[in-house]
C-alpha cells in the first residue's frame, strides 16, 4: 500500500492505495460487490444485519446503509464494529501476525480513527440513524456476546491472523444460509492463515470468489 495525492485511475478500481481524504481504501471492484452482496440478500430476503468489522473512516459501511436507503429497506441494522483506536498489539503465540508492522510506525495514527468521525461521516451523507448500530472496541472483547441475531452479510476488513480469525470464529455461525461471508485482505498472508484455516477447520466447502486482487467472498450455503 502507498500513500498518494495523484491517482492512477487503476488505483481507485482496484483500492490499492490510502487515500488522504477518502473514506474507505476500498477500490470500485469491492464496493461493486458489497452492492451486487446487498442487492442479492434483499432481492431473496435473506435474513439478518449487515455488518463491517474494521471500518476505518466507515466508508463501506456507509456504503451498505445508503443501500439500504435507496431500496427502502429500514428493518435492517448496519452494524459498525471496530477498536476506533486502530490495531490491537499482535500476540506472541500467533505466528502469522509475526511480521505486523503498523503497531509502533506512521501508519498507526493514520488507522486510528474515532467513533466520533465515523458517526460525523455517516451525518454528512444523512445516514445515522437507530439502525446504524456501533460495536466499539477489540473483537475478542466485542464480538462474541454482541446483540446479533442473524447476519445477511459479513464483511471482514481487519489485516491481522487474530483479528481476522475473532470476526469469522465469533460471527460465521450467526450468518444466514445464503448470506455472504466478504474478506477484503486475502492478499495479507496473515489474513489468507486465518481464513484458510477457519474454512479448514469448519469443512466449508463453498468456492471462494475472487473480486479483485485482494477481495474475496463466498456465499454459505442453503440447506
Ligand atoms: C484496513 S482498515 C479498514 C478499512 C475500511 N473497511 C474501509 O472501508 O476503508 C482496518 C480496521 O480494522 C480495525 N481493527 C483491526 N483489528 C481490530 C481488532 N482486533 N478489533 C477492533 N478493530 C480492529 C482497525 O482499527 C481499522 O479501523
Amino acid at each position: 500500500m502507498v500513500l498518494l495525492r495523484q491517482l492512477p485511475e487503476s488505483a481507485t478500481e482496484e483500492g490499492s492505495f490510502w487515500p488522504i481524504d477518502g473514506h474507505t481504501m476500498v477500490g470500485w471492484k469491492r464496493l461493486e460487490n458489497v452492492q451486487a452482496c446487498v442487492e442479492t440478500i434483499l432481492a431473496e430476503g435473506i435474513e439478518g444485519d449487515l455488518l463491517e468489522a474494521g471500518v476505518w473512516r466507515g466508508g463501506v459501511a456507509i456504503f451498505m446503509k445508503a443501500l439500504l436507503y435507496a431500496y427502502g429497506e429500514d428493518m435492517r441494522r448496519v452494524i459498525v464494529a471496530d477498536s476506533f483506536a486502530g490495531f490491537p498489539n499482535p500476540r506472541l503465540e500467533d505466528r502469522e501476525d509475526r511480521h505486523w508492522t503498523v503497531k509502533n510506525s506512521a501508519a498507526e495514527a493514520f488507522m486510528s480513527v474515532s467513533e466520533e468521525e465515523v458517526r460525523d461521516n455517516f451525518s454528512r451523507y444523512g445516514l445515522l440513524d437507530d439502525k446504524v448500530v456501533f460495536l466499539k472496541g477489540f473483537f475478542h472483547e466485542t464480538l462474541p456476546n454482541a446483540p446479533i441475531e442473524k447476519l445477511a452479510l459479513l464483511r471482514a476488513d481487519a489485516d491481522m491472523y487474530r483479528s481476522t480469525m475473532d470476526i469469522l470464529e465469533s460471527l460465521y455461525d450467526k450468518l444466514s444460509p445464503g448470506g455472504f461471508c466478504i474478506i477484503d485482505d486475502y492478499a495479507m498472508s496473515s489474513c489468507k492463515a486465518a481464513v484458510d484455516e477457519f474454512r479448514k477447520r469448519r469443512k466449508i466447502s463453498e468456492p471462494l470468489m475472487v473480486i479483485d486482487w485482494t477481495g474475496r467472498y463466498w456465499r454459505k450455503g442453503q440447506t
